[in-house]
């Protein structure tokens, strides 16, 4: 018997995608070459590189998904800390590594070390959290993930660091860089024929999660980019937006950063 749930968003779906094909007068030819680009995304899928992600991600899907999902689950807390898409360049089991610690185990040309620092907090009651794990993983200067890149060590700008009582992380990054989504296939492609560029602004990603809680999967962005206000994957929100400000006195890191991350309690 068919699932309830898949019975009505199929059904919605059919008629929007007929409703789209009549309004655009779709043809057999036009049909034919779009199906044509979502198999080249099948085909250049593999699990390091989710090409079928990317082509939905430019059209701002995942993010439209996400904002959906955070609105649904955060009206149940006071201002949660904002959810920004996962994309695709995730690892697990990234090392665990202490408070004070260094995710940089390569220092490239043109790397701006920051030290990057705040709690972990519940959005309902303020309240520190013990025990939080915060993954965070982020690009070279060079613009490219560690597994993107032969130049990097295994695992390098990633980490995943657990709270104390206090809730407070301590942590050496660097200040992230823009760069384009791959954009040598399908995706790609489709951004040329649209005349858009593929670049994101600098970002960092975090996943922060720890019992009781709800997972928090999310992003934050370097205010000064020159792409803050056109990411080519739509993940930007006001509240994910940092200011690295410069530090002084501290020979590891010429910036400082300093952001909270509030979860929403079950
Ligand atoms: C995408 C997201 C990222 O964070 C990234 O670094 C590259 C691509 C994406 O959504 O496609
Ligand atoms: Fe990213």
């Amino acid at each position: 018997k068919a699932n309830p749930r898949l019975r009505k968003v199929m059904a919605s779906l059919t008629t929007h995608l007929h409703d789209f094909c009549r309004e655009n007068e779709i043809t057999v030819d036009e049909y034919m070459a779009g199906l044509d680009l979502i198999i080249a995304a099948g085909k250049w899928s593999t699990e390091q590189r989710n090409e079928m992600l990317l082509m939905t991600d430019i059209l701002g899907l995942e993010s439209l998904i996400d904002e959906i999902t955070y609105t649904l689950a955060g009206e149940a807390a006071d201002a949660p800390t904002a959810t920004a898409i996962l994309g695709p360049f995730w690892r697990k089991d990234a090392p665990k590594l202490k408070m004070g610690d260094s995710i940089v185990k390569k220092d490239m040309k043109g790397s701006d070390h920051a030290s990057m620092h705040g709690r972990i907090l519940d959005a309902e009651t303020g309240k520190p959290i013990n025990n939080a794990e915060i993954d965070i993983w982020h690009t070279g200067p060079n613009g490219l993930y560690e597994q993107q890149d032969p130049d990097q060590p295994d695992m390098n700008l990633r980490g995943r660091f657990f709270t104390g009582p206090d809730g407070e992380y301590e942590l050496y990054c660097l200040k992230p860089t823009s760069y384009p989504i791959p954009n040598d296939g399908p995706a790609g492609k489709l951004l040329g024929l649209l005349d858009r560029h593929p670049m994101r602004p600098a970002h960092i990603h975090f996943i922060v999660s720890v019992e009781g809680y709800k997972p928090l999967t999310t992003q934050i962005f370097d205010r000064k980019d020159e792409h803050i206000d056109n990411d080519s994957v739509f993940a930007v929100k006001d509240s994910l937006i940092v200011d690295f400000l410069p530090k002084e006195g501290d020979s590891k890191a010429k910036f400082d950063l300093r952001y909270d991350f509030k979860l929403i309690g079950y």
